[in-house]
């Protein structure tokens, strides 16, 4: 994310507009937590996680008269534009700052990767690498112990970071909400694996909040499946760290993009990158895109994982 604060506040400087940070979001905007953007230092912000701008979650700012105090804070400092980063929650607010007069453009930024008017979102490539380089942890211990392994990882209801990162590890099961599996077919393939394949592990990589409670969950399928079984969390590790090379650049074009359609008088637009392509799509539109069904890719990446 502050590759793209980088490149909005550079590009929009180079096209003579003055640039200001809003710091915590919806929730910074809302109580005026703005600052001019030469306080940061965002040359050396471009290799670092997390974000020198904040993030907050505000559901307050559903609420019509909270939005109008945070077009308030705006017109104080007579700022007409507003590039947000976000994903859906942040989206939708952003369109309705577009329908009381801000000129607002949305950048996808999320590591969920379900913001489908772009291929990728800002956060889910240096989440998915964090998550590979886990697995690739947990199988090493697996291996040793002769033991099974259940990793949960995040997504909120998408199921990109489960299935891309078993892909790029090898994973005998992935389960997404697209694609569900019960606590006793994740012990057959455990079995199937281990007992009848003779494999040393089974890593089984589950999206969150299909199972509510992963130790619920371990100890059902120790006992169906009669193997060692450890199941955890990989958790709030996937959203912090130094983001890939692919990130910062998607990251700043998209960013580059926001201001150059501010630029052109545009307004309500959601930037993003599709085919190989930046972007731009009216929020709404953004908004009611269906998302893939990734069903069929599920299936078929456990087959050829549990050949
Ligand atoms: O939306 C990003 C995300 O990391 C989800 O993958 C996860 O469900 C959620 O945020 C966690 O939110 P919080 O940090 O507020 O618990």
């Amino acid at each position: 994310m502050n590759n793209a604060v980088r490149a909005i506040v550079q590009h929009a400087k180079q096209n003579g507009i003055k640039t200001f940070l809003v710091l915590e979001g919806y929730k910074g905007l809302h109580a005026g937590n703005i600052i001019n953007s030469e306080k940061i230092d965002l040359d050396s912000a471009i290799s670092r996680g997390g974000t020198v701008i904040y993030s907050s979650r505000f559901p307050e700012f559903k609420d019509p008269q909270i939005r109008k105090e945070a077009k308030a804070q705006l017109d104080k400092l007579g700022i007409d534009s507003l590039v947000v980063i976000g994903g859906d929650g942040s989206y939708q607010g952003a369109q309705l700052l577009h329908e009381i007069g801000v000129k607002t453009i949305a950048l996808p930024g999320t590591i969920d990767n379900d913001i489908t008017s772009s291929d990728f979102t800002i956060g889910y490539d240096t989440a998915l690498n964090t998550i590979v380089d886990g697995v690739g942890k947990i199988r090493d211990t697996m291996n040793s112990h002769n033991r099974a392994a259940i990793i949960e990882v995040m997504g909120h209801g998408s199921g990109d970071l489960a299935l891309f990162s078993a892909i790029a590890t090898g994973a005998e099961l992935v389960v997404t909400n697209e694609f569900k599996k019960t606590p006793s077919e994740i012990s057959e393939v455990i079995v199937d694996q281990i007992k009848n394949k003779g494999k040393r592990s089974a890593i089984v990589i589950i999206s969150e909040m299909i199972f509510p409670d992963l130790k619920i969950l371990q100890k059902e399928v120790s006992e169906k499946s009669g193997i060692s079984t450890r199941a955890m969390s990989l958790g709030h590790l996937q959203r912090g760290g130094v983001p890939t090379a692919f990130e910062r650049i998607n990251a700043s074009l998209m960013g580059i993009k926001a201001i150059d359609e501010l630029v052109e008088g545009n307004s309500g637009l959601a930037i993003g990158v599709l085919k190989g392509k930046v972007t731009s799509t009216p929020i709404l539109e953004a908004l009611a895109l269906p998302r893939e069904n990734r069903y069929a890719l599920a299936e078929k990446i456990n087959k050829i994982n549990q050949a």
